[in-house]
């Protein structure tokens, strides 16, 4: 069974989504559920379901990401993931981080990729009048949001929507997405999933 670390920075609604799945599908586990944020709350959630957790404040690092990925790195690796799925992971990882885990980790990123790499992605498509908008699940390389794409989910931008209506409907894509395309990544199978 493949063995699944997920990091995250919040809430973490994507990684219980991940859980849920595993659990349901019994084709991997769990074995390390890590944050930057010692207070995301998706720590006390994953932590509740019996799964490992770990945090390692970036703030005390200043700008030193490969000192704090040290840190990160040894918690990791002592679970032995197979896998590394990003959900809501908040920090740019330097280039030798993502060497370290290229092939095996995966990230979800609320945009229909390659538009809107980086951040407020939902603003970005309101302001530009787009007509739909969405979620994309990649690999991991050293270009930012830019890797491998293993799925992506479409929703409509509707009159009146706001940055938070569509934030919303699409993170409801997120939940049917990323479970999607850890299942099929798990079996060694890299066939896009496409929804919506
Ligand atoms: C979501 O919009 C996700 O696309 C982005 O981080 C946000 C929060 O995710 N990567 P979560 O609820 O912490 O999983």
């Amino acid at each position: 069974m493949k063995r699944v670390a997920i990091l995250i920075s919040g809430g973490g609604s994507n990684m219980l989504e991940l859980l849920r799945d595993m659990a349901e599908g019994g084709y991997a586990e769990a074995v390390l559920v890590a944050s930057n944020d010692p207070a995301a709350k998706g720590l006390e959630k994953a932590a509740a379901q019996g799964v490992p957790v770990a945090a390692v404040d970036h703030r005390p690092f200043g700008g030193d990401r490969e000192a704090f990925e040290a840190v990160l790195t040894r918690k990791i690796d002592a679970t032995r993931p197979d896998i590394l799925c990003l959900a809501g992971f908040m920090r740019i990882l330097t280039p030798g981080f993502i060497r370290r885990y290229e092939g095996r980790m995966l990230n979800i990123h609320p945009s229909l990729l390659p538009k809107y790499p980086g951040l407020h992605t939902h603003a970005r498509a309101l302001a530009a009048g787009d007509t739909e908008a969405g979620c994309t699940v990649h690999e991991v390389t050293a270009e930012l949001d830019a890797g491998p794409l293993l799925g992506q989910a479409r929703v409509p931008v509707l009159p009146g929507d706001t940055e938070d209506t569509l934030a919303a409907r699409v993170l409801t894509l997120e939940h049917q997405l990323y479970p999607q395309v850890l299942r099929r990544f798990a079996a060694g199978d890299r066939t896009p999933v496409h929804l919506g």
